[in-house]
C-alpha cells in the first residue's frame, strides 16, 4: 500500500496584485495585474506533496462560498483526498492579499473558515488524521488544534514535521511531537530566542534559507545544502513547496541530506513561475532539474 500523508492546515484563496508602485499609506496607484489563484500554507503543501507523488489527505474548513466550492473541487483535481474539507456556513473562505512588486511579497491573510479548526474538530477526525504514515503541520490554523493533531499523531507512531509559519511561540509539547521543524532563517532566530533550552529542539531543525539553501542537522552536527540558481518570478510558496517535498522525501525513507536536496530543488523550480502552487514541480521535473544541474550548486 502506498503511504500516506495527512496535512492538517489552511486554506486560501490568494487575491494577487502584481504592481510596479507599491502606495504609501494614503497614496493610491495602479498596478499591473490581478490573479485569484489558490493558496494557503496547508493547501499549498498538500499539493506539493501530491505533485511529488504522495497519496494526500487534507483536512480543513473553508466556508460556504463561491471560492469554498472552487478550491474543493480543485483540490479533488490535484488527486488530494478532500473527504475532510468541509464548508462551514458562519465563517467565508479564507483570504491571502498578495502584493507582488519585484519579486518580492507582502501579505495579508485573513483566516475566516480556517479559524475554526478548532482541537473539538482535531480531536473528532482522530482515525482520519492515524490513517496517514506522516502528519504535515503548520501555523495558519488554531496553534491549539496543531499541538493535539502532532499529539495525536505521535502517540498512534506516526511521523509529524512542523512548519512554524507564520511565527508564534511553540510550546514545549508541540516542539516534542515534531520530528521535524521547518522555519526560514528568521522564524529560526525567534523560535531560538523564544525557548529556555534550545538543545532540543535545534536537532529538529531545517531552516529554509531561500536562495541561500538550507541548514539541518546530523546528529549533533550542523550541515549546509547550497541552493540552485533560478530566475525568481515570485517566491510565494516556495517554503510550502519546500515542505511538501521534504514530507513526501522522508516519508520514502530517504536520508535528511537527500530529502533536503530534493526539497530545495523543488523550491527552486516554484519560484520561477508566478503564483504560489503555478511553479510546483512533478517528481521527473525535480528529478530532471537535479541531473541537468549536477555539479552546478550555486
Ligand atoms: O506560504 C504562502 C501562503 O501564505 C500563500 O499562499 C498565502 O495564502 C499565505 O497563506
Ligand atoms: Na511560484
Amino acid at each position: 500500500m502506498a503511504k500516506k500523508i495527512t496535512v492538517i492546515g489552511s486554506i486560501n484563496m490568494d487575491l494577487v496584485t502584481q504592481t510596479d508602485l507599491v502606495p504609501n499609506r494614503g497614496e493610491t496607484v495602479l498596478g499591473n495585474q490581478f490573479f485569484t489563484i489558490p493558496g494557503g500554507k496547508g493547501a499549498n503543501q498538500a499539493v506539493a506533496a501530491a505533485k511529488m507523488g504522495a497519496e494526500v489527505s487534507m483536512i480543513g474548513l473553508v466556508g460556504d462560498d463561491a471560492f469554498g466550492h472552487e478550491y474543493i473541487d480543485y483540490l479533488r483535481n490535484q488527486q488530494i483526498d478532500v473527504s475532510n474539507v468541509k464548508p462551514v456556513t458562519h465563517r467565508k473562505t479564507g483570504v491571502a492579499t498578495i502584493v507582488l512588486s519585484q519579486g518580492d511579497n507582502s501579505i495579508i491573510v485573513v483566516p475566516g473558515a480556517n479559524n475554526m479548526v478548532t482541537p473539538e474538530l482535531v480531536e473528532s477526525l482522530e482515525k482520519e488524521i492515524t490513517a496517514c504514515d506522516l502528519l504535515l503541520l503548520q501555523l495558519e490554523i488554531p496553534i491549539e488544534s496543531v499541538e493535539i493533531a502532532a499529539k495525536i499523531a505521535k502517540k498512534h507512531g506516526k511521523q509529524v514535521i512542523l512548519n512554524p509559519a507564520p511565527f508564534q511561540h511553540l510550546p514545549e509539547a508541540l516542539i516534542e511531537n515534531a520530528d521535524f521543524i521547518t522555519p526560514n532563517e528568521y522564524e529560526a532566530e525567534l523560535l531560538l530566542a523564544s525557548i529556555t533550552d534550545p538543545a532540543p529542539l535545534r536537532k529538529k531543525l531545517i531552516i529554509t534559507k531561500g536562495s541561500e539553501g538550507v541548514t539541518f542537522y546530523e546528529g549533533e552536527h550542523e550541515r549546509h545544502q547550497d541552493s540552485l540558481k533560478v530566475e525568481t518570478v515570485d517566491t510565494t510558496g516556495a517554503g510550502d513547496t519546500f515542505n511538501g517535498a521534504f514530507a513526501v522525501a522522508i516519508l520514502e525513507g530517504k536520508p535528511i541530506r537527500e530529502a533536503c536536496e530534493i526539497a530545495a530543488a523543488a523550491g527552486a523550480i516554484s519560484v520561477t513561475k508566478l503564483g504560489a502552487q503555478s511553479g510546483m514541480p512533478t517528481r521527473a521535473e525535480v528529478e530532471e532539474f537535479l541531473s541537468d544541474r549536477k555539479g552546478d550548486w550555486a
